[in-house]
Formats: C-alpha cells, sequence, structure tokens
C-alpha cells in the first residue's frame, strides 16, 4: 500500500527541515508517494495567495501531510490546512531529552488539546468603545470526540490513564460540560483519569512534571500549557506536532521560520523529523516510527548537534547522522 503524503515546506527552515524529515522517511522500506505543494509567504507575494486552492486541495485528500512552518502568513496557512484535514486533536508531546538542558528534565508530557471550539471558535464582538465580547463554544459532541482519541491514545501507547485540566468551577456551564464528557467517556470505556485546575496545573507542573502524563485540555488552556511545557524542556525548536482528524492528520514542528538562522542550512531537524516519525505512528508504522525516534534521541545525547544545541553540524549533518544510525 502507498501512503500519499503532501509535503508543505512553506517559508524560511520550513525549507531546510522539511526536506530533512523527506529524506529520513525516504530511507526506509516504505511505500511512499510525497506530492509537494506550495504555501507561506513567497508564494503570496508571487500569486496574492498564501494557501493556494491546490495546496488546501492536497491536504485535504492525501493520507498525511507534512507541514514545515509559514512566516508572517503563518495564521491563513496553518489554520485553514488543520480545517482541511478537519483535525479535532492536537497531539503535543513535551519530552525532555537526555543531554539537552531542559528546565525540567524528567518532563515527558503529551498534551491532547481540544482544537476547533472553545474561546477560539471566532466569535467576538466589539459592542461599543468601551465593550468588547467573546462567546465561547464547547459541545458534547466535540468533547466526546477528544475524550474517545484520549482513550485509544491512552490504550494504543500504554500509558495508565489521563488527566483533565479545566477551570470547571469557574466556567461551570463550558469547562463543566468538557469535564463532565469527557469524564463520562473515559469511564464507559474503562480508563481512569484524575482531574486538575488548569491554573494549579500551571504552578504544579513547573514544581513536578513527573506526576503528570497524558493531560486533556479545551482549546486555549492546551494552547497555554503545552507551550509553558515547552520551557520546562528547553524551548519550541524540538516540539512536534500533529493535527488529528477522522480521515486524516497534518504534522508540524511547533516552531516557526526562524528567520534569523534561515537560509544558513543551519536549522535543527529533529522536530520535524520527530513529527515525521509521529505521522509514521499514525500511518500504522509503529515499528519505524519508534526507530526514527530513538535515531533522533541517540542524535540528540551523542552529536552531532546545530548550533542552537552548541554544536557546529549543518542540518543535513544531523540528518545523515540519523539516517546513519536507523
Ligand atoms: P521561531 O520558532 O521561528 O524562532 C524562535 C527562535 O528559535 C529563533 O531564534 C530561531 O532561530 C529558533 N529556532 C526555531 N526553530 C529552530 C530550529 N529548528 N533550529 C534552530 N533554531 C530554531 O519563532 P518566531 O521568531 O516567533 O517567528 C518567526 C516567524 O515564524 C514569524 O513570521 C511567525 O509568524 C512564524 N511562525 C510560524 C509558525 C507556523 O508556521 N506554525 C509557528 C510559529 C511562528
Ligand atoms: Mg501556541
Amino acid at each position: 500500500m502507498t501512503h500519499e503524503i503532501a509535503v508543505v515546506p512553506g517559508d524560511g527552515i520550513g525549507q531546510e527541515v522539511t526536506p530533512a524529515a523527506v529524506e529520513v522517511l525516504e530511507s526506509l522500506d516504505i511505500d511512499f508517494e510525497f506530492v509537494e505543494a506550495e504555501a507561506g509567504d513567497a508564494v503570496k507575494e508571487a500569486t496574492g495567495e498564501a494557501l493556494p486552492q491546490e495546496t488546501y486541495d492536497l491536504a485535504a485528500s492525501a493520507d498525511a501531510t507534512l507541514f514545515g512552518a509559514a512566516g508572517e502568513t503563518a495564521a491563513d496557512v496553518i489554520l485553514p490546512l488543520r480545517e482541511a484535514v478537519d483535525s479535532f486533536v492536537n497531539v503535543r508531546p513535551a519530552k525532555a531529552y537526555p543531554g539537552i538542558d531542559a528546565v525540567r528534565p524528567e518532563t515527558d508530557l503529551v498534551f491532547l488539546r481540544e482544537n476547533t471550539e472553545g474561546v477560539y471558535a471566532g466569535i467576538e464582538d466589539r459592542l461599543t468603545e468601551d465593550v468588547a465580547t467573546l462567546t465561547r463554544v464547547t459541545t458534547q459532541s466535540a468533547s466526546r470526540r477528544l475524550a474517545e482519541f484520549a482513550c485509544d491514545y491512552v490504550e494504543d501507547s500504554e500509558h495508565d490513564g489521563f488527566t483533565i485540566a479545566h477551570k470547571a468551577n469557574v466556567m461551570r456551564e463550558t469547562d463543566g460540560l468538557f469535564r463532565d464528557t469527557v469524564a463520562e467517556v473515559a469511564e464507559e470505556r474503562g480508563v481512569e483519569t484524575d482531574e486538575v485546575l488548569m491554573d494549579a496545573f500551571a504552578t504544579h507542573v513547573c514544581l513536578d512534571p513527573a506526576q503528570f502524563d497524558v493531560v486533556v485540555c479545551p482549546n486555549l488552556a492546551g494552547d497555554v500549557l503545552s507551550d509553558l511545557a515547552a520551557g520546562l524542556v528547553g524551548g519550541l525548536g524540538l516540539l512536534p506536532s500533529a493535527n488529528v482528524g477522522p480521515d486524516r492528520a497534518l504534522f508540524e514542528p511547533v516552531h516557526g521560520t526562524a528567520p534569523d538562522i534561515a537560509g544558513d542550512e543551519v536549522a535543527n531537524p529533529a522536530a520535524k523529523i520527530i513529527s515525521a516519525a509521529m505521522m509514521l505512528d499514525y500511518l500504522g508504522h509503529e515499528e519505524e516510527s519508534e526507530a526514527v525516534q530513538a535515531a533522533v534521541e541517540t542524535t540528540l545525547a551523542e552529536g552531532p548537534r546545530t548550533p542552537d544545541l552548541g554544536g557546529d553540524a549543518s542540518t543535513s549533518d544531523v540528518t545523515n547522522a540519523i539516517i546513519d544510525r536507523l
């Protein structure tokens, strides 16, 4: 079976780390058909459109999409691309790697963030000069869909259960519905859960991240708390993510286009290659996924390393070292 993969490098170091991930995938014994498409600042300058229709259509039909990063047009690119794959959950692992300078080296978390609603649903109003309002949307169906995904996730990855982070003591209706629905689905499925107020979580995770494992959150909380966890593991540079929908998914590093180093061929390809490992797992190639992840971890620990990690290696030196270790 051939997997059709949309490859959308975008701008800046997206153009450097995305081909590196493709090289790693090509070194495996799996049939891929890579189809490249444009998005971002450069194509906007050339054509007036940051996300050409053909790129959207490709992401909406391919088995999976590998996205790099976009510059100023990031929101015009990534939000519609997530919609193209009908992504309802954002999977964000935050793991500290051996040998990397992390604030909390014991951090090993996975955030499962609701990706379609909450305060990010986009219903805002400016009523008067003095007053602006925001309508928050929480549905039982979206909470249920996320909870089913979370249960599958902990079962497949052999985690014990998950933590629900929310603020249902204040937002009784919206976070209340979210918390109750997620807890109910977990109970039906026989998956253990505990819960924590999201503000208290922010403190606890800084003091003792090892007490948490898989964390399920509403949209805004997931965005903020996963960025906080990124700080604990040594910044955004090493973090991968997946936007998963019912039939397809999009994989991207958390970092942006890094204009300060773009073009110098020194971008760290690790976040993008770990995103590709998540794609392998999603496509059912668990063994290869683990092998890629392990090769990246060994390379982070033993080198070669790019300048952001104190080394002097290039993107391709690191990519080749990872391929050699596979
Ligand atoms: P950034 O993540 O691009 O860069 C922040 C810092 O981290 C820079 O010093 C950069 O050199 C470094 N860095 C990031 N990734 C790295 C890597 N793989 N290897 C080595 N160093 C790395 O974030 P910033 O500077 O806030 O944004 C730059 C541009 O990227 C903006 O135009 C922004 O809109 C866009 N952006 C796009 C995103 C996306 O497409 N998903 C996400 C975040 C930002
Ligand atoms: Mg964010």
